[in-house]
């Protein structure tokens, strides 16, 4: 297992379904009052340059919750690569920290402060990937569907770093996803054609909404306008609107079908209230899983022998 994680495709398969079935026995223990604290006397560094309710609060509480301290650093303390240098960030905060937690704009920002940081980086969301996301997202389709194989996930809207994070779960795991968006709207390409040339799972894009959903055991959407994106709101409400999901879409689905969003939401937008608070929504279980989730990433990832 490597150092970091920073994209699913850090871990192998075998890692990731591990990481999943840990997830679930830290879930049970700290429900009983029993969770492990392997990060005592640690603390960790949650670098954020965009704003956060579930990433920041998860990580805050589930490092304390495993014995450790966390430490909110924001672009007024840390501007990295302009108040001075990512080698030189990653150089000193490896000096105080067990790990860090970093939410930022670039993507390969993230990946060069993961080279020089000597203790692991994790990946909270860039403009290219949220691996955390989806690691809470898939823990929950365990949860309701009891495995992975062989499900149809329908993502639909804005092919952004949701999406291409979906598309490396297909490429590690034996999943099939769909991405429902406009034709101007389209995922990574470069992420899509590995996922189709040589991903475990399978991919497809459509602009089809419905033949998007057809089948679908999993129904997923996200805002259409992403963080540091939203100056293209409208343009994209436009492109996108046939991809709102409401009840009349979810007809088309299996009638087990579950709805997941990774919110935060623009209720009436791309999603319904209907379909957000009704029968078939997983949404509230799946933010919690990212508590769950991200705290058995942590102890997959962070040495219990180092600072
Ligand atoms: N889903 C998610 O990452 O939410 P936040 O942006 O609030 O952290
Ligand atoms: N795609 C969204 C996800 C928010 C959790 C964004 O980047 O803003």
């Amino acid at each position: 297992m490597g150092k970091d994680f920073l994209s699913l495709t850090d871990f192998t398969s075998e890692e990731l379904m591990e990481t999943f079935k840990l997830a679930a026995q830290v879930k049970k223990l700290t429900e009983e009052g029993k969770c492990p604290q392997p990060f005592k006397g640690k603390t960790f560094g949650i670098i954020f340059h965009k704003p956060s309710l579930r990433t920041r609060v998860s990580f805050e509480t589930g490092i304390y919750q495993l014995g450790g301290y966390s430490l909110f650093i924001t672009d007024k303390e840390i501007q990295l690569g302009l108040r001075e240098s990512i080698y030189d960030v990653a150089k000193v905060l490896s000096r105080y920290l067990a790990g860090i937690v970093i939410r930022t704009f670039n993507n390969d920002d993230v990946i060069e402060l993961a080279k020089w940081a000597e203790v692991p980086v994790i990946n909270a969301l860039t403009d290219l990937l949220h691996p955390c996301q989806i690691m809470g997202d898939l823990m929950t389709i365990i949860e309701k569907k009891g495995s992975l194989e062989g499900l149809n996930v329908a993502y639909l809207g804005d092919g952004n770093n949701v999406a291409n994070s979906w598309l490396n779960a297909a490429y590690m795991l034996p999943l099939n996803v769909t991405i429902a968006c406009a034709e101007a709207t389209p995922p990574d390409p470069e992420i899509f054609h590995r996922a189709s040339d040589s991903g475990v799972g399978k991919v497809r894009i459509v602009h089809d909404p419905i033949a998007g959903v057809e089948n679908a055991d999993v129904v997923y959407g996200d805002v259409w306008a992403s963080m540091g994106q939203k100056d293209k709101s409208s343009e994209k409400s436009q492109a996108l609107r046939r991809f709102q999901i409401n009840d009349e879409l979810l007809k088309h689905a299996k009638s087990d079908v579950i709805v997941m969003h990774c919110l935060p939401a623009e209720r009436g937008r791309e999603i319904t209230d209907d379909v957000m608070d009704g029968p078939h929504s997983a949404i509230f279980d799946q933010a919690e899983n990212r508590l769950h989730a991200q705290k058995a990433i942590m102890m997959k990832i962070i040495p219990s022998t180092k600072r």
